[in-house]
């Protein structure tokens, strides 16, 4: 068990002693957990094979699941990646600093474990001060998956990561809460028409903006999990997000969602089951449950995002059985949003009319 150095920094204006404290725990082969502008991250020097593994097995992440290189230069991208394409360069002009992954050919000088043995590798450039002048000070790219335990719903907070990793990693660099709350958005570039992964905090309508055709692989928008074989992203196929109570999303139109979930709270307290239900502003007085949480307002889905996995981790946290929650309509974020309470509910969804 390591002991867990946490050091607080100014989101805005970080304090560079502490930044070049994390910055050389990095160079060394540590790992410090960062914020981004999406949730935070647990880095580690994307090649350096040792420190790339000892972030896996902090994570206790499957070794088939690569993380995500972060950069603070564009130029890096040349010497991590093969084939950049003009429209990948077109998305990084508009899109970089912020929340797009973009999935390349890698080049041969990445380490095996960094790319988790695929030939391509999925980078980013995280819009947030802590972790450009982390990644500036560390001199190398920072390969950073979200710094929560495999499985579990991504940090928002320091607290967050704290409670999954703390004694498994060096240095917690705290810098308040991330402003998106879910993570990037996916898109494989080593392909043409483009295709989303996973979709995340720049939306599908945006990137459709700048280059007209995008793709959208099933699985982003899928009710169901996967067949092995249609598998892009190796993240597709484990287990995400999953508090530890049992999760139901109901989706449909908001008054029948909200029939259909005071239906659901009534059954499971009768069988003596504690609910816990994640409701929106708009619906949270019609509910009677032990926990009733808003996940913010329909009409404002960034701040769902935002709260989304504080949420889930919050209801959890008071022990309930179930977790009933709200759909909200799969455009902008929502797409976002409902992938990711899809994929927390093991699919486990109710259609209401
Ligand atoms: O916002 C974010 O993206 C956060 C912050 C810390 O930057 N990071 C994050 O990383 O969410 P992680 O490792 O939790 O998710 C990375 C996703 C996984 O679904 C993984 O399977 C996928 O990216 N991925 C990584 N490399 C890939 C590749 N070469 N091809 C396809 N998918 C890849
Ligand atoms: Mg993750």
């Amino acid at each position: 068990m390591k002991r867990t150095l946490i050091l607080k920094v100014n989101p805005r204006n970080p304090d560079q002693t502490r930044i070049q404290i994390a910055a050389k725990i990095i160079q060394r082969g540590g790992l410090v957990a960062f914020p981004t502008e999406t949730v935070y991250g647990l880095g580690a020097d994307a090649l350096n094979p040792t420190a790339v593994l000892a972030l896996f097995e902090a994570k206790k992440r499957p070794l088939d699941n690569p993380p995500i290189v972060h950069v603070a230069d564009a130029e890096v991208v040349y010497e991590l990646a093969k084939d950049v394409s003009k429209k990948a360069e077109l998305l990084m002009k508009k899109f970089w600093p912020g929340p797009l992954t973009l999935v390349f050919r890698r080049s041969s000088i990445v380490p095996n474990v960094t790319v988790a043995g695929l030939d391509t590798i999925a980078i980013r450039m995280p819009k947030h001060k802590v972790a450009i002048e982390l990644i500036k000070d560390s001199g190398c790219p920072i390969a950073a998956p979200s710094a929560n335990l495999a499985g579990k719903p991504s940090p928002t907070t320091a607290e967050h990561v704290y409670e999954d990793l703390n004694g498994r990693i060096d240095v917690i660099l705290d810098g308040g809460f991330t402003k998106i709350g879910v993570e990037s958005t996916v898109l494989d570039v080593s392909v043409d028409p483009p295709i989303i992964l996973r979709p995340g905090g720049t939306t599908f309508e945006e990137l459709e903006k700048v280059i007209c055709d995008v793709k959208l692989h099933p699985f982003v928008r899928s009710e169901a999990e996967l067949p092995l074989e249609k598998i892009r992203s190796p993240g597709m196929k484990h287990k995400h997000y999953a508090p530890n109570a049992e999760v139901i999303l109901v989706e449909g139109s908001v008054t029948a969602v909200k029939n259909k979930i005071k239906e659901l709270a009534e059954f499971y307290r009768l069988k003596g089951k504690k609910v816990g239900i994640l409701a929106t502003d708009e619906t949270l007085t019609a509910y009677n449950a032990d926990v009733v949480k808003s996940l913010g307002s329909r009409f404002n889905l960034a701040s769902i995002a935002q709260n989304l996995f504080r949420l889930l981790r919050e209801v959890d946290a008071e022990n309930v059985n179930i977790i009933i929650a709200e759909g909200v309509p799969s455009e902008g974020m929502g797409l976002a949003i409902m992938n990711r309470l899809r994929k927390a509910s093991g699919y486990q969804i109710i259609k209401t009319k």
